[in-house]
């Protein structure tokens, strides 16, 4: 059946005493509210609506930025949870199908749980994703009876019994979109918190001869971000599940508590990790291949065989080829590195391409930038870059050609030529120790200290 997805992200998050819109805190090396996008990815939604209202352009770029077709709807108001569901109306008007809310802060909801959900809605009108809480605190409670939802109380609603219920409401919430509008044009906000609560639809449904179900899943899952501390526990508790998944698939991680995962971190079977290595999002490291300690990896792919760092840097599109070595404090960014090429000390290479097997010899730099724009630099296959050249780009060095250490390369050197770019050397003999003399007799006369 088809679905669209709501993301609820209008909210200001100010427990979070910060400047920054809630759901635009990083976990995982990834927004929160990206997550939430990614999560419902599952479902292969037809329209994703972002409702957002505290910091709506930067909330905005981020989303368009995961998914350029996700409609964005404002709420610049938060009258509630029904309200900010209605603000999407709009955008998903005639389409068929189901919605399905999530909540931008809950940023764990598995897309395995929402499939359930999905498939739940064969035998119920609207499904309620819930969970039994070890301590449901302020969480809506689900009032249930055998296996059918009643209604969702919210704690500031409760009776003393039905805050003794144990079974919470996560937020996540799945029913036809023409039921769903036509249920929240009910919802009024005669209640605690004076807002339009999107919860009070199940009693709603149930009053009109529908039925609603619950779909289980684990506290851990459903778990929202409100306040700082919240993010950090969060962020171990993902950490902690990355590194053991890891080992799970057969990754070696000699120290994996000092390795840091992102959201989206795939390692083959057989990857060694070494202690204190960094994945920011977007990196792919396949089968085999070795990422050396004090690494730092973001938006980047390390093919078969290849071995990074200790201490490199690869930044987003450094796309490694099988066997390639990148060396200590060597940093790339947007350049393709062909098979068996070695970057093996001090070196920047940026927006470039390494043909298979070429060697870049310490302190070679891609001078990419003029302070306006980025220049490509082409390095043939089998090429030999000296120490210490700088690359000016745009600049290309043939295949199996050679730069002399020390060398400026303003012009392109042809296949298989050598290239000199510096200044020729003089040797004056004698004059060195000369010069020295001079200086101390200098400096025991006092002339100068
Ligand atoms: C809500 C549920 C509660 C549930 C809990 C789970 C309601 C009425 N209550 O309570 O049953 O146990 O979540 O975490 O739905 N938002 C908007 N606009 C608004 C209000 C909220 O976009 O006007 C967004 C927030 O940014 C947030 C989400 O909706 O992402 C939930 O809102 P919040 O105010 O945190 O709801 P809770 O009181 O936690
Ligand atoms: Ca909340």
């Amino acid at each position: 059946m088809a679905v669209s997805q709501i993301i609820l992200a209008a909210g200001q998050g100010s427990r979070m005493q910060s400047d920054l819109p809630k759901v635009l805190h990083l976990l995982a090396g990834v927004p929160l509210v990206t997550h939430a996008l990614r999560a419902g990815r599952a479902l292969a939604p037809e329209r994703v609506v972002v409702v957002v209202g505290h910091g709506s352009a930067q909330v905005a770029r981020v989303v368009v930025a995961e998914d350029e077709s996700a409609q964005i709807a404002h709420q610049p108001e938060q009258k509630g949870t029904a309200h900010a569901v209605l603000q999407a109306r709009a955008a998903l008007e005639g389409q068929a199908g189901d919605v399905i809310v999530l909540y931008g802060d809950t940023p764990f909801i598995r897309p395995e749980t929402l499939e359930q959900m999905q498939a739940a809605r064969a035998a119920h009108d609207i499904v309620v994703l819930g969970f039994d809480a070890a301590d449901p605190g302020r969480y809506g409670r689900l009032v249930t009876d055998g296996d059918a939802l009643e209604r969702i109380v919210e704690f500031k609603d409760a009776t003393a019994e039905e805050r003794a219920i144990t079974l919470c409401n996560s937020g996540v919430i799945c029913a036809d979109r023409a039921l769903m509008f036509d249920l929240i044009d009910a919802v009024g906000n005669d209640n605690a918190a004076g807002e339009y609560y999107l919860t009070d639809i199940i009693g709603l449904a149930r009053a009109r001869g529908l039925s609603a179900g619950v779909v289980r899943c684990a506290e851990a899952e459903t778990l929202g971000i409100n306040t700082r501390a919240e993010l950090a526990q969060a962020e171990a508790a993902f950490q902690a599940r990355a590194r053991a998944e890891a080992l799970e698939n057969g990754v070696t991680l000699s120290a994996p508590d000092t390795v840091i995962f992102a959201q989206d971190t795939a390692l083959g079977r057989d990857c060694v990790v070494e202690p204190y290595v960094v994945f920011g999002p977007g990196v792919t490291v396949e089968s085999g291949a070795t990422v050396r300690a004090f690494s730092h990896l973001e938006g980047a792919h390390v093919s078969q065989g290849a071995v990074v760092g200790p201490y490199a840097r690869l930044r987003p599109g450094a796309e490694l080829a099988e066997d390639v070595r990148i060396g200590n404090f060597v940093e790339v960014k947007a350049a393709q590195i062909d098979a068996g090429a070695k970057v093996n000390h001090l070196s920047y290479v940026g927006d470039a391409h390494v043909g298979a097997g070429a060697n870049l010899g310490a302190g070679t730099v891609t001078c990419n930038y003029d302070g306006v724009f980025k220049h490509h630099t082409e390095i043939g296959a089998g090429a030999f870059i000296g120490s210490s050249t700088m690359l000016v780009a745009p600049v290309r060095v043939g295949a199996e050609a050679l730069t002399g250490s020390g060398s400026v390369i303003t012009q392109d050197v042809p296949d298989g030529a050598l290239a000199l770019g510096r200044g020729r050397q003089e040797t004056k003999p004698g004059l060195g120790k000369r010069l020295m003399d001079r200086l101390r007799a200098a400096k025991i006369s006092g002339k100068k200290d």
